[in-house]
């Protein structure tokens, strides 16, 4: 009976252990986080915690920095199907690979990564709804491209802690257009399938550069984490400065899904943690334009120091 009870105790306290949401008014959300999972907690100088606001004019403009190669994004697969399912966090899509296929992989900074899922983090309407905020504004979706370092680790599972194990590409999304995008149109369709908690489906493979923009390699990067628990510091992210636009009707349905099986009527939805401190971290960027560079500073300091120079002699 004691060794019931202590077993009924033991799995009481996981399941506690693994409950968070994005509530701010109960007590599983954001700013609570760090109590369960202490990774989560940003106010180390030395975190690096994600998501972030990207100021434009604060990032460091570094003409050398690479660009990310995408691999196989542009194949579709007729023997490799996808996963779409409704965790209640998120609506996650995840390649079921056939062994002959050869999967999405980012190269960056001479690392390779394999996509291993993306999924989704969206708003009520079009002032909420991203992770990461561009000068403090907000997109209305941002699509996440979870990949793990395959040079370096076996599986996604051994790369997810550790430091250099996975790389997200950031994709925001507005919903301005008036047609439907038709990368978007691949899944979005099918959320009515998945609509609740537990819900899965399967659709063909298909060709995911369609769901990036136009041109995918300007961008920002910096060190973060996992923006849900256990906000393992492990993550090199790549956020796209380029949106893509989907239709109103397209977002529409993003805002049928829900997070329970039914049992109550509550929306999945704003689903995304707020933006944590930047700490010591610098965001770099190769658009040209935005942000510190080093010779504009550099000319700017020669245009000062001339005048004074040529008056001085
Ligand atoms: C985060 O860490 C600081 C410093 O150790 C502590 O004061 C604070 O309570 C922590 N926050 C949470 C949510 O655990
Ligand atoms: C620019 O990026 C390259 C490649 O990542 C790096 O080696 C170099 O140190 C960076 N330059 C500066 C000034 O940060
Ligand atoms: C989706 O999940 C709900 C709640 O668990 C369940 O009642 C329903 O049958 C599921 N739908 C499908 C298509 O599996
Ligand atoms: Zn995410």
């Amino acid at each position: 009976m004691k060794l019931l009870l202590l077993i009924g105790s033991c799995l009481l306290a996981t399941s506690q252990a693994s409950e968070w949401d994005y509530n701010a008014e109960g007590d599983n959300g954001p700013a609570d986080w760090g109590k369960r999972f202490p990774k989560c907690n940003d106010t180390a100088s030395s975190s690096r915690q994600s998501p972030i606001n990207i100021v434009v004019d604060n990032t460091k403009y570094n003409a050398s920095l690479p660009t990310p190669e995408f691999i196989n994004y542009d194949v579709a697969h007729a023997t490799s199907n996808l996963i779409i399912s409704n965790n209640g966090h998120t609506v996650v899509v995840t390649p079921k690979y056939a062994s002959s296929d050869s999967k999405a992989q980012i190269k960056y900074k001479g690392k390779t990564y394999e996509l291993v899922q993306f999924h989704f983090h969206w708003g009520s309407d079009s002032k909420r709804g991203s992770e990461h905020t561009i000068d403090g504004k907000h997109f209305q979706v941002e699509v996440h491209f979870v990949h793990y370092n395959t040079d370096d680790f076996n599986n996604f599972n051994e790369a997810k802690t550790e430091e250099g194990g996975l790389l997200v590409y950031a994709q925001f999304l507005k919903s301005f257009a008036s047609s439907a995008n038709a990368g978007y149109q691949e899944i979005v369709p099918q959320f009515e399938k998945v609509k609740y908690k537990g819900n899965t489906t399967t659709i063909p493979h298909f060709k995911f550069d369609t769901l990036l923009s136009k041109v995918p390699d300007r961008i920002y990067s910096y060190p973060g984490s996992l923006t849900t628990p256990t906000c393992d510091e492990s993550v090199s992210w790549i956020v796209n400065s380029q949106t893509v636009e989907i239709s109103q009707d397209q977002m529409s349905k993003f805002l049928e899904l829900k997070s329970n099986k039914g049992e109550t009527n509550e929306d999945l939805v704003n689903n995304y943690r707020p933006v944590q401190k930047l700490q010591q971290r610098t965001v770099e960027t190769n658009v040209p334009g935005s942000g510190v560079t080093i010779t504009s500073s550099f000319s700017m300091m020669l245009m000062t120091v001339l005048p004074i120079a040529y008056a001085f002699f």
